[in-house]
């Protein structure tokens, strides 16, 4: 189990109330009350204060000091990444995660699952696959990933690093984008139905000022929100340097997602640097979360020095031998001074996008299957396509071969499991201009079905 959120709320509350009584918006500031460690002082506030944990520094015991001590969230560097988690396809090793996932439940951390899809660190066998092939794979990977940690992670990275840094707002070309522009909510709606416990994010660097990357970001998040796709969150990873300085507009932009109903997490922080500089950037980065409610967490991208992927850039908290650094109090400071509390039950993002007032008449519509299959599974795509009437609803209709079983759906509800199996559209996919089309997918054991009917209703 994650650490249980309520004990953090109410401890926020009960710190908004020290400060009403003592009528002054400063009161966690007095010594008597300040809390000593990280973790603990964003849980002032309703917040986590996380750290990147690589498996193998489990055996340090300097490093899992500092760990158990300050933090209370933990993102696995690398350990949840597809080429670690499914290195031969639909063969799944989740040993070295589930070290890290054991240990944080053991101290009550929150875990950051990172990241189900991105276009860096795939196996070699995904990097070979297109098309069809590699859209398939993909949803596979998020669905049993997903499921594999139900209800353990806080929130998920589904997606990570989809936008050019090129200033033109466009997706990165990548394998992933190739297999067509809905990739990215494709992975958000498998996600949902395979762990609907956690909260999805989209995460990603160079978009923590307001600049054509972020402003791309905000129109696909606003876009989602505006159809129903399921995104609760967005992750600012927030690698600075001197050529990548903490932006001016760091906390607006902080806020301008916020205001599109998501949360916004910073997810990966690490500053070049050092000595007050370096301090300062750290304390205006978490004041500029704090400042906004929405903002329910930090992350730093590493414990020491020693540990960071920049380890010569020396962008952490602590030293490379484990004392706590200018920037460590000026960050525990920052996180003492207080700030907003977040709302304490976060909607996540409506299954049910806003009505929109048309009359699409019904028509007849088409099913056709795209099979992924495996000796024992498959994964099923199913595009349903209206006829030259618009659809208001649609059901789809398929017999499985004897012995095979449906476990999973996604943007689709299901009836039965083996035989006959009925798929209805969800309250977001059931109208279809004429001539339109939208996907369904679903996964199970034994062999998949090659044809479906559809029937409009
Ligand atoms: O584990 C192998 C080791 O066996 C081998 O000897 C060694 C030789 O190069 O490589 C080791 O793997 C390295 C792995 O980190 C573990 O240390 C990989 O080469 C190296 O590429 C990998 O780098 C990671 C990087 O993502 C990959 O893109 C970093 O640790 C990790 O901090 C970094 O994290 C990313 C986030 O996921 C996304 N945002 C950016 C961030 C920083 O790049």
């Amino acid at each position: 189990m994650h650490k249980p959120r309520t004990p953090l709320r109410a401890l926020g509350v009960a710190a908004a109330a020290a400060v009403v009584a003592a009528g002054s918006v400063v009161a966690l500031t007095s010594t008597a009350e300040a809390a000593t460690t990280l973790g603990a002082s964003a849980a002032a506030t309703g917040r986590y204060f996380g750290t990147a944990v690589a498996a193998n520094k489990l055996s340090d015991s300097t490093y899992v000091g500092i760990l158990d001590r300050e933090f209370n969230a933990v993102t696995p560097e690398n350990e949840m990444k597809w080429d670690a988690t499914e290195p031969n396809q639909n063969q799944f090793n989740y040993s070295s995660a589930d070290r890290i996932v054991s240990h944080a439940q053991a101290q009550n951390m929150r875990i950051r699952g990172h990241a189900l899809a991105w276009h860096q660190q795939q196996p070699g066998w995904a990097q070979n696959l297109s098309g069809t092939a590699l859209r398939n794979a993909m949803l596979n990977h998020v669905t049993t990933v997903a499921a594999h940690y139900k209800g353990q992670i806080y929130a998920w990275d589904v997606v990570n690093e989809a936008f050019d840094d090129g200033g033109n707002g466009a997706r990165r070309d990548s394998n992933l984008q190739r297999t067509g522009n809905d990739w990215i909510e494709a992975a958000f709606r498998a996600a949902r139905a395979a762990d609907p416990g956690a909260k999805l994010c989209y995460n990603d660097y160079n978009t923590d000022g307001q600049n054509a990357k972020s402003n791309a970001v905000y129109a696909m998040v606003q876009d989602f929100k505006s159809r129903g796709v399921p995104i609760d969150c967005v992750g600012f990873q927030s690698h600075f340097n001197a050529q990548s300085p903490v932006p001016s507009d760091y906390q607006a932009n902080l806020q301008r997602f916020a205001n599109l109903g998501v949360d916004v997490q910073i997810t990966e922080l690490d500053i070049e640097g050092s000595g007050q500089t370096q301090a300062d950037n750290f304390g205006r980065v978490v004041k500029a979360c704090l400042a906004v409610s929405r903002c329910t967490g930090i992350t730093v991208w590493g414990i020491r020095d020693s540990d960071s992927w920049r380890a010569s850039g020396t962008p952490l908290l602590f030293d490379s031998s484990g004392n706590k650094k200018a920037a460590y109090t000026s960050t525990l400071n920052a996180l003492n001074s207080g700030g907003t509390t977040p709302p304490s039950d976060p909607p996540t993002s409506p299954s049910t996008p806003p009505s929109t007032p048309t009359d699409p008449g019904t028509g007849a519509c088409t099913a056709t299957i795209s099979l992924n299959q495996w000796n024992g599974g498959f994964v099923a795509t199913v595009r349903v396509s209206a006829g030259s009437s618009a659809l208001s609803g649609w059901s789809v209709s398929t017999t499985l071969p004897s012995g095979a079983a449906v476990t999973n759906s996604w943007s689709s509800q299901s009836s039965g499991s083996s035989g006959t199996v009925r798929f209805a559209n969800v309250s977001y996919n059931g109208s279809v201009a004429a001539g339109g089309s939208t996907e369904f997918g679903f996964q199970g054991t034994g062999t998949g079905p090659s044809s479906a009917t559809c029937s409009a209703s």
